[in-house]
């Protein structure tokens, strides 16, 4: 392994600027040369790449972003993208790369690898923690933290109106950022894609805390929740329970900016250096992730099929303390 290219791709999440830094420190380490991919997938098609050394990688630990930029790439999604993005690798000499995003950036490497042959390991970087071999995926962290503080400012206004809040948060396939942020918070309800509340279920939990007195409550919608959001939650809502004066905040892409905690800082850095070493290693067509504090190489094929599940014990505690 003598040159590696990095790129991010999909949306991008705190943390990420973190993980390319480690890339390219655990490569000038290694000496090894790396190569920086702009713009995701549409960088590698269009040979957008720069040389990165120590220097390049300074003050962006805790920058959140990326410095790499990201996209969503349709021509990827293409055999005669995927034709030129390998040619481009092969004229740039690059012998491996590492794809840091989430599903949809693993299903184009996996598809590239299996047509190409040029090893690849991904690193989990989504908000949404939805990866399968990674307990935690880096911007998780950051985006719950964000989120708190943001629900914690409207809990006082709430308080001082007396109203009921439908705030929605992000994760169009998973509930990961809603149910960290409904304990957190102390939400009366969380509405997640994976379990689902009706709106009878959840105006019954809103009726047991109004006749405990509670004047104010906030309740968490998930983006991809069955019910279409926190917007038609709210209407839902009134249409049959017209005592509550409501409110909706959608918190949208505040949620993936930011600076990224110290755990996105730490988690980015150990995955940077571990998907570098594994590449080294042989290791190709996976993801590094950290299980039980470990690190782990899951296949990129079963990151993306498998579904990382809703921790149970969170769920369960979620319900007993709303109420
Ligand atoms: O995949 C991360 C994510 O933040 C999802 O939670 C959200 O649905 C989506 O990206 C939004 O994507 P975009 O930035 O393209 O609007």
């Amino acid at each position: 392994m003598k040159k590696i290219g990095v790129l991010t791709s999909g949306g991008d999440a705190p943390g990420m600027n973190a993980a390319i830094r480690a890339v390219v420190r655990a490569c000038v380490y290694k000496d090894i040369e790396c190569v920086g991919i702009f713009k995701g997938y549409d960088g590698l098609i269009n040979g957008d790449f720069k040389k990165l050394n120590v220097r390049s990688v300074a003050k962006i630990l805790g920058r959140g972003g990326t410095i790499l930029k990201s996209a969503r790439s349709d021509e990827f999604r293409t055999k005669e993208g995927r034709k030129q993005a390998f040619e481009a690798c092969q004229k740039q000499g690059i012998d491996g790369l590492i794809t840091i995003g989430g599903n949809g950036t693993f299903t184009g490497a996996k598809i590239f690898h299996e047509e190409y042959g040029i090893p690849v390991v991904g690193i989990p970087g989504t908000i949404d923690n939805d990866l399968y071999g990674s307990d935690n995926t880096i911007g998780y962290d950051t985006a719950t933290n964000t989120v708190v503080e943001a629900i914690d400012k409207i809990r006082d206004t709430a308080n001082s109106h007396n109203r009921l809040f439908f705030v929605e948060v992000m994760g169009r396939d998973a509930g990961f950022i809603a149910l960290r942020a409904g304990i957190a918070t102390g939400a009366i309800a969380v509405m997640l894609p994976e379990e689902e509340l009706s709106i009878d279920e959840l105006i019954a939990i809103l009726e047991k805390g109004a006749e405990s007195n509670k004047t104010s409550s906030i309740v968490i919608v998930a983006e991809g929740d069955a019910n279409g959001g926190a917007y038609e939650v709210a209407k839902k809502v009134n249409a049959k329970y017209a005592q509550y004066e409501t409110r909706v905040t959608v918190l949208g892409h505040i949620q993936r900016g930011g600076s990224p905690s110290a755990w996105d800082r730490v988690l980015a850095s150990r995955l940077g250096v571990a998907a570098v070493e594994g590449l080294v290693a042989g290791e190709t067509n996976s993801m590094a992730g950290l299980v039980n504090d470990q690190i782990k190489y899951t296949p990129l094929e079963t990151s993306i099929s498998m579904k990382f599940q809703l921790n149970k014990e969170e769920l369960r505690i979620a319900k007993i303390l709303s109420i």
